[in-house]
């Protein structure tokens, strides 16, 4: 048995569905529940309830944007002073529009994302390169969600179902060690 949160911003609704299609992943581990929040409607106890913590965002201007950020300072600050979530499982995933080869930022957005995560104590979960489509939505640090074609028009329709496979199967891993390390004690 293990609880997923999932916390991420969203403007036109990529990184939301990159964020379901990571939810169904962990609903298809048995035991295992997802629960969706907004970065601006989430709270610490909402991280205190969760045995693992996963964040997403947009790219903006190869950072997390503003909501993310926010939640991280204002509702995980107070969990990094007093060492409360050390040990439970975080992970990330960033949608772009896909300027430059790795979708300009991407990585240094997700890096980002897992370094606050670290300073947490969490256990963080990467992914693997044969995840279905990683190819295209994925690198190691998380699931990548790219927006727009190659020369940038928009897709109609929005994030193609095919560029969020990585995230549901971030998603099944996410909950497998999550589950795996119910009720363990890993650091002191
Ligand atoms: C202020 C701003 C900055 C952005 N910077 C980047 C960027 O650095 N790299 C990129 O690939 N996309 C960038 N984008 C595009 C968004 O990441 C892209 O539209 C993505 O789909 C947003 O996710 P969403 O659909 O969840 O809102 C930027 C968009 C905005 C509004």
């Amino acid at each position: 048995m293990a609880r997923i949160l999932i916390v991420f911003s969203s403007d036109h609704d990529g990184t939301g569905k990159m964020a379901r299609a990571l939810a169904q992943g962990v609903e298809s581990v048995e035991g295992c529940s997802a629960k969706l929040m907004q970065a601006e409607e989430a709270k610490a106890e909402d991280v205190l309830a969760a045995d693992a913590l996963v964040l997403g965002t947009p790219v903006h201007m190869g950072s997390m944007d503003w909501r993310m950020k926010k939640f991280i300072d204002t509702q995980c600050g107070g969990l990094w002073m007093g060492d409360k979530v050390i040990g439970k499982v975080g992970a990330v995933f960033a949608c772009g529009s896909g300027y430059g080869g790795a979708g300009s930022g991407a990585e240094l957005t997700l890096l980002a994302m897992l370094n606050n995560l670290a300073e947490l104590g969490m256990i963080l979960v990467p992914l693997p390169k044969n995840a279905p489509n990683y190819q295209q939505s994925g690198l190691q640090w998380g699931a990548y969600g790219r927006a727009h074609n190659e020369d940038l028009s928009p897709i109609d329709g929005g994030l193609p179902d095919e560029r969020t496979q990585p995230s549901r199967a971030h998603g099944v891993h996410i909950a497998r060690l999550a589950s795996a390390l119910s009720g363990q004690k890993i650091f002191d």
